[in-house]
């Protein structure tokens, strides 16, 4: 007992002696340059403990003590996190191109085929092809709407479904399952004219690739922070990402290669994005000649940003609509009115469905599946009077920013009327307004902006038109967050699907 005392006495002091050493060692490392406040860093890991469990919540804390802009370091990587709607625009704005890079990590180099593809392509020529090449060929509005009828029969397609399981009477479904199944065929059919998830077995299979892709992603893997760490696997990532990478890699040389053989057999015929990239790769007169490995990282973008991302928000959204079943009416009274009872809820009908499209706002507010952007800077800039390095790794916290009392009243309340009542926020999600950008902006902007509003709002106004919705054993759904690079729910969205009118054509 008194030596526990005598430990106590001596405990203190040091610490106290510890932390002012740390503290003053931080101040004097500022030298002249004007930092960003910073909260007090360990030797060797910096600030990496502090961003457990979940990173875009522990920042969130931070700001709270240290404002809407503070640096800190992940090891030897300096950062910076923002979270204001202000700081957002200088960053993705005011300072633009200052920002266009994104920084590389053990995992992304390795995933990506070494930064080829879209997403993670540093800012320069190739990226500028390659955007351009899936804005013109997948995802920009003619491609748009010369594929409206693949969202169309996937959207009835799940109603269907629904309807199915809930013939023999009352039963639970795993939404959030079948909602990765809607945006999976999706892509994959506007890609390359197939159904990935034809079967159970390659569902499964394509669904823990993005979902091992976005993890791996989204974690700190201390081989990218600390210098003597880099060679070490202390996590054992590296063994992960190297199994997910040889599972997609044999996943898309076996789709590669069965397209090969069908474009040797019929020649000409309706191409799709599959068929263009094939084309440009053997064409040797092309502005960027791509290899395999391009082909690959594009299409590994496509369903990594793609699929979970849009399935993740409908999830939420639906989770949002079962705990609030009088914003879930007011919805159907909308959707009743403008489409009636006979036919199913179209794309077409959604300029005139200003509830739904609120619904869906207010969803990407409260959980955007994307919580952090994170960009580089390429070199030294001001942000709000501060000095900011380059090579600085940058947390865009939206997540934060969607809470901000300063910007919302009552912020953690689903409130959808918000964006629709007079004198309410008129803003939109296509990164103008930077109180709410769920897809980013500026040059980086999410590409999928477009298809996954049109998917995820006439895929929800479907399931609120079709059906009743109850949480699994009645009362409410929990609405912790898991972890990862989007936020998935912590727990499955199961529940109930009551048939209330079935407009759909008759098979
Ligand atoms: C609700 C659905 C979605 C959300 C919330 C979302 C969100 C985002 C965000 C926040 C970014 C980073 C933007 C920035 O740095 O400023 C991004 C980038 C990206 N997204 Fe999405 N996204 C969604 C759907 C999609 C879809 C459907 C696709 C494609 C089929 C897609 C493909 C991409 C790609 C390729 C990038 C990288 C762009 C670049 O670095 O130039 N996303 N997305």
């Amino acid at each position: 007992m008194e030596s526990t005392d005598h430990m106590r006495f001596f405990a203190v002091p040091v610490v106290l002696l510890v932390l002012s050493f740390l503290f003053l060692s931080s101040r004097r490392r500022r030298g002249t340059l004007q930092l960003p406040p910073s909260p007090i860093s360990l030797p060797i890991i910096g600030h990496l403990h502090l961003l457990a469990p979940i990173p875009h919540q522990s920042l969130h804390r931070l700001s709270q003590r240290l404002g809407d802009i503070f640096s800190f370091r992940l090891g030897s990587v300096p950062c910076l996190a923002v979270s204001s709607a202000s700081a957002a625009r200088e960053i993705l704005r005011t300072q633009e191109l200052a920002f266009s890079s994104r920084p590389m990590s053990k995992a992304v180099g390795y995933l990506t085929y070494g930064a080829s593809g879209i997403a993670f392509a540093p800012y320069g020529p190739y990226w500028k092809y390659m955007k351009k090449l899936c804005m013109s060929e997948l995802l920009g509005a003619r491609t748009l709407d010369l594929l409206l009828p693949i969202r169309r029969d996937e959207v009835v397609a799940l109603v269907r479904t629904l309807y199915d399981m809930s013939k023999e009477g009352r039963t639970t479904v795993d939404m959030g399952g079948e909602l990765v199944r809607l945006t999976n065929n999706v892509i994959c059919r506007m890609t390359m004219s197939r159904r990935c998830s034809g079967t159970e077995g390659d569902l499964e299979e394509v669904r823990k690739i993005v979902a091992g892709v976005a993890e791996l992603f989204g974690k700190f893997n201390l081989a990218d922070y600390i210098g003597i760490c880099k060679d070490w696997d202390l996590q054992g990532l590296d063994k992960r990402i190297e199994d997910i990478h040889r599972r997609f890699d044999s996943m898309m040389e076996r789709i590669l290669k069965e397209k090969e053989a069908s474009r040797r057999k019929q020649g000409g015929g309706m191409k799709d994005l599959l068929d263009t990239l094939l084309d440009i790769s053997e064409d040797a007169s092309a502005e960027v000649r791509l290899s395999r490995h391009d082909i690959k990282a594009f299409l590994l973008d496509m369903f990594v940003g793609g699929t979970d991302t849009s399935a993740i928000t409908m999830e939420w959204a639906l989770a949002e609509l079962i705990n609030h079943p009088n914003i879930l009416r007011k919805a159907r009274d909308e959707i009743e009115a403008v489409v009636g009872k006979k036919r199913l809820v179209a794309e077409s009908d959604l300029a005139n469905l200003p509830y739904l499209q609120a619904i869906v706002k207010e969803t990407m507010r409260l959980h955007p599946t994307v919580p952090l952007i994170i960009r580089q800077s390429s070199r030294v800039c001001k942000i709000k009077g501060y000095d900011v390095p380059a090579n600085t790794t940058v947390f865009v916290n939206m997540w934060a920013i969607g809470k901000d009392p300063k910007q919302w009243s009552e912020p953690l309340e689903f409130q959808p009327e918000r964006f629709t009542e007079v004198g309410g926020h008129n803003v939109d999600v296509r990164g103008q307004h930077f109180e709410l950008i769920p897809f980013g902006s500026g040059r980086r902007i999410c590409p999928g902006t477009s298809l996954a509003l049109q998917l995820v709002q006439s895929a929800l106004g479907a399931l609120i038109q079709c059906f009743d919705w109850e949480a699994e054993g009645g009362g409410t759904v929990d609405m912790a967050e898991g972890l990862g690079l989007t936020v998935p729910r912590a727990k499955p969205l199961v529940c109930t699907p009551v048939p209330r009118l079935n407009p759909l054509p008759l098979d």
